[in-house]
């Protein structure tokens, strides 16, 4: 087969050295393949270079790399503006702007110079596949396959099939997707495909979040990042991709499902525009050190600290209001911060229920050594449980944390489930009993 063994790969050639282009050079170089690394602009293509040899230097400083396997790595690719070093590639892989005119265009030309057994992939982020397909000769050739940006990182691929392309390069595709490193899955030729499908609805809201001024760069960012343990918050991931980039995925997305998610938010285009692009122009949402840099710096737009001169009342003591699972996990936070923390269940039993429950969290963590015995014995004896409100008379702060427990209100089965939760909610609220509601 074709890509069995590297020996029998010519080379992998990859056209266009944007952010991607240049990633997938390096990913496929590193991984003992020869490369052609091709763009028909010079700086482009110098960038490339310097991208390319700035990141096999880091990997040698952090002894990721040795000094003589970066210099393989950078001997196997070659740098060239010359579409005609495609002469003896196996397989081609499309990285040049989203645009499907230009895909065409590149693939049209390369299809006269490309031997017959070529395969070509297209990193297409939502374009249609299929349309890109027919710019070549044999368009059963044609795969989409789709890295994730930062390329040399992210393990995960998405190979992408059309109703033509044969299922023997999908396999080809399927092995050399392994001998780079990376975890492929095979899907269709939908806008978005898997990933960026679920991903840029989500990054979209975040833009749209930011422009109606909800909330602070920084916060819409850590809401994500601390939050919900994401390696980076939306609007930093718009700049690693490309506020440019981002903006066409979405549009094309949009003309083709029409979904209201995915129509850009302005602020994208605007951004774009005026040349504001992200991490590779040194300017997005937030600024960078230099272009390309991941260094943020500060800019107008930095939260002042006028807030933090307000005084603040001193809190030592807390009323946690609820036993269920976030009520645990809030009394577990206060106490382990050395707060007093009252707690109110509604029964004795749910209140042993809570202590134990904080003990066991408390135990495991002792027993990874993340904490001492001293540190768990004093958040335990920083916790008392009741189940009379009035125990929070004294405290500086309440933390509301009430579960809705559906299962214990009995509820007639006509009832739909919006009127049984928006019932359920009242009740809680209101405190009052079920019968009298109802
Ligand atoms: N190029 C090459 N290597 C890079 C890199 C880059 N641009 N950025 C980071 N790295 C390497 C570092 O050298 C380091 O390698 P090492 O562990 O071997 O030393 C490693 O990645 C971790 O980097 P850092 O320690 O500097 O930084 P972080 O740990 O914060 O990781 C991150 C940076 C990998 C970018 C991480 O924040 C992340 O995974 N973010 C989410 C990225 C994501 O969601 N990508 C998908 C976007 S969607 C997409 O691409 C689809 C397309 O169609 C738009």
């Amino acid at each position: 087969a074709l890509v069995e063994s590297r020996d029998r790969v010519g080379s992998v050639a990859v056209i266009g050295l944007g952010t991607m282009g240049t990633g997938i050079a390096e990913v496929v170089a590193r991984h003992g393949f020869t490369v052609r690394a091709i763009d028909l602009d010079d700086a482009t293509v110098r960038d490339a270079r310097q991208r390319i040899e700035a990141s096999t230097d880091r990997a040698v400083a952090r002894d990721k790399l040795t000094a003589s396997e970066r210099s393989g790595i950078l001997d196997r690719i070659l740098f060239t503006t010359n579409l005609q070093e495609c002469l003896t590639s196996d397989i081609v892989i499309e990285a040049v702007p989203e645009n499907l005119e230009l895909k065409r265009q590149v693939l049209g030309q390369l299809d006269g110079l490309v031997p017959d057994r070529v395969i070509w992939c297209t990193n297409t982020s939502s374009l249609s596949v299929t349309e890109i397909s027919t710019a070549v000769s044999q368009p059963s050739r044609v795969v989409g396959l789709h890295f994730f940006n930062p390329a040399p990182v992210q393990d995960f691929v998405e190979i992408v099939r059309t109703v033509v392309t044969d299922d023997e390069v999908v396999e080809h595709i399927r092995v050399f997707t392994e001998q780079i490193g990376k975890q492929a899955v095979i899907c269709e030729d939908k806008a978005g495909f898997i990933a960026n499908s679920l991903l840029f609805g989500y990054l979209n809201h975040a833009a749209s979040m930011f422009e109606q001024k909800y909330a602070s760069r920084e916060d819409i960012d850590a809401a994500m990042r601390l939050g919900c343990g994401l390696p980076m918050g939306p609007l930093a991931l718009l700049d690693l991709i490309g506020l440019d980039t981002s903006y066409q995925i979405l549009d094309t997305m949009y003309r083709q499902g029409r979904d209201r998610l995915h129509a850009p938010s302005p602020i994208l285009k605007h951004m774009a525009t005026a040349g504001l692009k992200g991490r590779k122009s040194g300017r997005g949402f937030y600024t960078y050190a230099e272009p390309g840099s991941p260094e943020i710096v500060a800019d107008d737009h930095v939260a002042t600290q006028d807030a933090m001169e307000v005084s603040v009342r001193e809190v030592t003591t807390v009323g946690v209001v609820g036993s269920g699972t976030m009520a645990t996990g809030i009394i577990e936070v206060f106490a382990k911060a050395g707060f007093s923390v009252t707690f109110v269940a509604r029964s004795e039993d749910k209140v042993a229920k809570v202590i134990a429950s904080i003990r066991r969290s408390l135990e495991k963590a002792r027993q990874r050594g993340k904490i001492e015995q001293d540190a768990v014995d004093a958040a335990v004896g920083c916790i008392t449980g009741t189940t009379a409100l009035d125990d929070l008379a004294d405290v500086d702060l309440v933390v509301e944390a009430e579960e809705v427990v559906l299962e214990t209100l009995t509820f007639p089965a006509h009832f739909p489930i919006f009127l049984r939760t928006f019932l359920a909610k009242v009740l809680v609220e209101a405190e009052g009993d079920q019968e009298d509601l109802i």
